[in-house]
């Protein structure tokens, strides 16, 4: 393709057609395809992550009749920004990647997609974008920072290049930190003490906005999530930024730490302990500091999940985790693994639907995990958990 040194193929996605590195750059096995490896990252797997972005930009779109500004801090080859302007309807983009060969990509698939007066390509580093866009005038409705690997370093920068009541959207790959499997990374990058629970997709996602909440209070904001997801390799959160020290305290105030008890080899929750509580018994151990506030807004997923059926391209699985959300009612936190519980009695994983409704009838709270597949929500306690499942 003129203008970029290496083999291309032209893919569609959504509304967008793009040019992209030739597969086998990706292709490290037969049946393996490693994007990083490619001259220029376009991860095809990553189309369910990107739709998500749509859905929320597309809401946002019908609910505000002003000009709407996308920034897209590292965006590979343009395919987010190019499909945010053809199919949520957004006015304008920022399109930046650091890498030559990106840059030159990104050039010419906004020419393909007739998109080169709405759009503008940069080339820089993305914490120098993000410094480029926050003054007053300058920010951006929503922001996307999806680099390779954690975003932690790019959260301070990019909190400040985003509107009072605009939306920052972050991808996190380090899956292995966020869900403690790497202790010390974990603590070295987010700054918490966490270890693998059955409930460790929730724990990622809350070790991630509690960094994002740390990021946003230096800068006297607050950030209000309106959907969490942790899906394949990676986790994303998107919130709402809002300028002032009162959202800032408000924020910052959901951060704590989660008790958890260790019995018969399962994780048990235990409720939150606030900051300064130290005294926590012998057999608890504390888990965090996390985000303990709720981790997506009901009336935000059920508009997402109205959203991917009426735009039928979207990938099925936004509509499974939609779903899977709204069965989710965040009155507790963590949850019990059920079928980690059953193997350590030794017996085999009941439904986990019909220990749901023996919960519910004996009075207790109970729903599945909108992110541990097969954990449960309850405020019961182990000792009760474990006779209904042993009584099944
Ligand atoms: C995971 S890819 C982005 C994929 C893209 N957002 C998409 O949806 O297809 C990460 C990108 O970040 C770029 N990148 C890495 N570090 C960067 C930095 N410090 N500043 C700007 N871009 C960076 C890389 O060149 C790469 O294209």
């Amino acid at each position: 393709m003129k203008g970029l040194d290496f083999e291309t193929v032209t893919v569609i996605e959504g509304k967008a057609e793009i040019i992209v590195p030739k597969l086998d750059y990706y292709r490290v096995s037969p049946n393996e395809y490693v994007p990083s490896k490619a001259p220029v990252f376009y991860n095809p797997l990553m189309k369910e992550n990107r739709d998500l972005t749509i859905a929320v930009a597309s809401i946002m779109r019908r609910e505000n009749g002003r000009k709407l500004v996308f920034g897209d801090s590292m965006a590979g080859v343009g395919v987010r920004s190019i499909r945010i302007l053809l199919e949520a309807g957004w006015d304008e983009a920022y399109v930046n990647d650091n890498s030559e060969r990106a840059f030159a990509s990104i050039v010419l698939n906004l020419e393909r997609n007739g998109l080169v007066e709405r759009t503008h390509a940069s080339k820089i580093d993305a914490n120098l974008f993000h410094a480029e866009h926050s003054s007053p005038g300058t920010r951006f409705d929503m922001l996307d920072i999806d680099p390779f690997g954690t975003p932690v370093r790019f959260l301070d920068t990019g909190v400040r290049a985003v509107k009072h009541g605009g939306l920052i959207s972050i991808t996190a790959t380090d899956t292995a930190n966020l869900f403690g499997v790497h202790k010390r990374a974990a603590k070295i990058l987010y700054g918490v003490n966490v270890f693998k629970t059955g409930f460790m997709r929730e724990m990622g996602i809350r070790v991630l906005l509690k960094t994002l909440a740390e990021a946003a209070a230096r800068s006297e904001r607050g950030v209000e999530p309106i959907v969490s997801v942790a899906s394949r390799h990676y986790v994303k959160i998107i919130a709402r930024v809002l300028k002032g020290r009162k959202h800032a305290f408000q924020t910052v105030s959901k951060i704590g730490f989660l008790r958890v008890r260790r019995a018969n080899g399962i994780y048990e929750p235990m409720g939150p302990v606030d900051l300064p509580e130290t005294g926590i018994g012998d057999s608890c151990i504390l888990l965090g500091p996390l985000y303990l506030g709720e981790v997506f807004s009901r009336s935000w997923v059920e508009k997402i999940a109205v959203e991917t059926v009426e735009k039928n391209w979207m990938d099925e699985k936004i509509s499974k985790i939609a779903n899977s959300l709204l069965l989710d009612d965040q009155k507790t936190l963590g949850g019990v693994d059920l079928v980690g519980l059953a193997s350590s009695l030794r017996i085999s994983p009941p439904s986990i639907r019909t220990v749901i409704e023996k919960l519910l009838e004996k009075g207790f709270q109970a729903c599945r995990s909108g992110f541990d597949a097969n954990c449960i929500r309850t405020d019961a306690g182990l000792n009760d958990l474990v006779k209904i499942v042993k009584s099944l």
